[in-house]
């Protein structure tokens, strides 16, 4: 997990570059100094780690060094180069290279993360239930990083204001959210292929001020948000929405126009309530379309002898499908590895790969993928 030093990034830098490796790693590279003194270096990369503990060192080793005589940083637009840049990231790749592999030559772009343009057939998908604390967050995140293990471009945001669970559930620390040309760039995480992420937890610095966060405000800020993220050419976007009918997930209804399409999660406890079918008719009214339902902590898997044991009366949830006529996307039994990988940041499916749970994320996303 030593890659999330990827997530180094710097405010403001005063040039940014970009490199990419022949074998397709990326890095970029951050620098802020006076005249011809370096003050701040810091890269982000998705080499693996231990190319990235080299770098590291490399990096640090640059900070009040002297660049080249008589050459100054001058403050840069995104993406481009000058010749002082350009031979530090030179320089970069090149030891590295010497380090990890000679043979590969080392090639150094100027383009853009994103491009601006935007995936024509994305689909994006909110994440949905009536009630809290079913698993939205975590089915969320197993969702996106399974589509990602797949080969698909994902893109993983929240739009919890009150409690954005995603940079908990990741361990992503407190970050500097960057603006690009065009748009606010979103976390690139190497560690779960690719995928990127956002979260409205990066962008609130007073997250506990009530008051701000009422109301229009409220919508006017998801709207932003959701609007202004460059999230580039991903195939799908999951969105991970706080319980219930409220503001956010209608905001973001709004936004998709008709585009959205919803997943719904329920446990065997709620599906007795009418918290599903108002989780539906809120789909409908939006016109979200309705991916189908997922049975989050149905039944527990023994991790002694691996019996399920169905704690709450079973197959409520395919009932429940099958009277609203949606699809049911799977059941996911209760197991504590859920809870231990939320609590240390790792995605279960990345975390325990090989398991009957990951199987079933897998079953769920082929379903979803084939809609
Ligand atoms: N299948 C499961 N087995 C065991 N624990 C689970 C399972 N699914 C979720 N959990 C745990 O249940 C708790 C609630 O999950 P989560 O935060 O994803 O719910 P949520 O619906 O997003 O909650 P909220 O409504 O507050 O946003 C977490 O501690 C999570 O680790
Ligand atoms: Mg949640």
């Amino acid at each position: 997990m030593g890659a999330y030093r990827a997530y180094r990034m710097m405010k403001d830098p005063d040039v940014r570059v970009k490199a990419t490796d022949t074998d397709g790693s990326v890095y970029e590279l951050f620098l802020k100094g006076s005249k011809d003194r370096i003050d701040e270096v810091s890269f982000i990369s998705d080499a693996d780690d231990a190319v990235l503990t080299a770098v590291d060192t490399f990096i640090d080793s640059l900070k009040g060094k002297t660049v080249r005589e008589g050459a100054a940083l001058v403050k840069e637009q995104w993406g481009t180069l000058n010749d002082t840049v350009f031979s530090l990231a030179d320089e970069l790749i090149t030891r590295y290279r010497v380090m990890i592999d000679g043979a590969h030559e080392a090639r150094i772009t100027n383009d853009d993360v994103n491009t601006g343009e935007k995936k024509e057939d994305r689909r994006t998908i909110l994440v949905l239930s009536g009630k809290g604390g079913v698993g939205k967050s975590t089915v969320s995140i197993n969702i996106a990083v399974t589509l990602a293990k797949k080969g698909y471009k994902v893109g993983l945001v929240d739009v919890d204001i009150h409690g954005p669970s995603i940079p908990v559930m990741l361990n992503i620390p407190k970050v500097d959210v960057l603006k690009g040309e065009s748009g606010i760039i979103p976390l690139v995480l190497p560690d779960l292929y690719g995928m990127k992420v956002m979260s409205l937890g990066f962008m609130l610095e007073k997250s506990d001020d009530p008051v701000i966060w009422r109301g229009p405000l409220k919508n006017q800020m998801i709207e932003q948000f959701l609007n202004d993220v460059d999230w580039g050419d991903i195939d799908y976007l999951i969105v991970d929405n706080p319980p219930g009918t409220g503001d956010e997930p209608l905001s973001t209804a709004q936004q998709l126009a008709g585009k959205g399409e919803a997943v719904l999660v329920t446990t065997p406890q709620a599906v007795s309530t009418s918290d599903v079918s108002r989780s539906i008719n809120f789909a409908k009214n939006l016109n979200l379309s309705i991916v189908g339902l997922i049975e989050n902590m149905s039944g527990f898997v023994c991790p002694h002898c691996h019996a399920t044991t169905h704690i709450f009366r079973s197959g409520g949830g395919e009932r429940l499908a099958s009277t609203y006529s949606i699809p049911l996307l799977g059941s996911i039994p209760i197991d504590p590895n859920i809870g231990v990988a939320g609590d240390i940041g790792i995605p279960y499916v990345h975390r325990f790969d090989a398991s009957p749970v990951s199987d079933i994320y897998s079953d769920i996303c082929d379903k979803i993928t084939q809609k």
